[in-house]
């Protein structure tokens, strides 16, 4: 039977709080929105990958807002139960708290319900900023797409004491600024328990192994319908399924059940 109560920030720590799994999958428009809420997915995320994703660019950088806007009015219209996260695009939130505040209103105007931000320590002013006025925020640490130049490319993050000792940094820094859920790509397992142990936060993984509060994919990527490379960390969960929907209850059931992800450290 469909599940109708729509899922808010106190159901998503309260989940946490009891270690129930969290499912996140990304989202670009009002059908997929549909079918991902019929399947009973927790959280939808409209990710800046629909640059990559519906738009065939290398990488997420040349998306603008006019165009997260376009797409999250889409997906809330779309969706009944689910949480819905807007991702703010490159260049929509670096030069000032204010400016973030700007193009994360128009994100919460266009229906998503919180807002996630890319990055550590820098952009933890940012984030109390947009807390303190009363918008939702969720972090993105590890590999983040946005810095996928100065990264030297999609690369695992945290293989060296240094680097895991900025990622712990970073992570309680926005997570001292206020963000209430984090997530954390490209990083190997012990990092990821490690780093979810310090802060109280969900912390939602792609990439990152199984000590998460929950788990996010690509859309497209968990459907095997992606043209390209694919995450060899990602899951095909169309294989054996009889529609889409299906696919997505299964992803919904490995996940809620602990069999999806596991703790090998996967690259791109
Ligand atoms: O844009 C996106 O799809 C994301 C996920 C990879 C977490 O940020």
């Amino acid at each position: 039977m469909e599940q109708t109560k729509r899922i808010n920030l106190h159901t998503l720590l309260g989940m946490h709080a009891a270690g129930e799994k969290i499912t996140v999958l990304t989202c670009y428009d009002a059908t997929f929105a549909r079918v991902l809420d019929l399947a009973g997915v927790d959280v939808l995320l409209v990710g800046d990958s629909l640059g990559m994703v519906l738009g065939g660019m290398p990488t997420t950088l040349s998306v603008d807002m006019a165009t997260m806007v376009y797409h999250t009015s889409c997906v809330a219209r779309g969706a009944r139960r689910p949480w819905l996260i807007a991702d703010m695009p490159f260049g929509s939130y670096h030069e000032s708290p204010a400016q973030a505040f700007t193009n994360a209103a128009r994100l919460i105007q266009a229906g998503a319900q919180m807002v996630k931000v890319e990055g550590g320590e820098w952009v933890a002013p940012t984030i109390r900023f947009l807390v303190e006025r009363g918008m939702p925020v969720c972090a993105h640490v590890g590999f983040t797409p946005q810095a996928v130049h100065a990264l030297g490319g999609f690369r695992i993050q945290g293989k060296n004491d240094a680097a895991v000792q900025q990622l712990l940094r970073d992570a309680e820094a926005v997570a001292g600024a206020g963000a209430q859920m984090l997530v954390l790509e490209l990083v190997p397992s012990p990092v990821t328990e490690l780093l979810a142990a310090r802060i109280g936060i969900p912390v939602i993984g792609i990439g990152a192994g199984s000590h998460c509060a929950g788990q996010v994919l690509v859309l497209h990527d968990m459907l095997g319908i992606t043209q390209g490379p694919v995450p060899r960390f990602v899951r095909n969960f169309l294989h054996g399924a009889t529609s889409i929907q299906e696919a997505v209850a299964n992803y919904v059931a490995a996940v809620k059940a602990r069999q999806f992800p596991d703790d090998t450290t996967h690259g791109y």
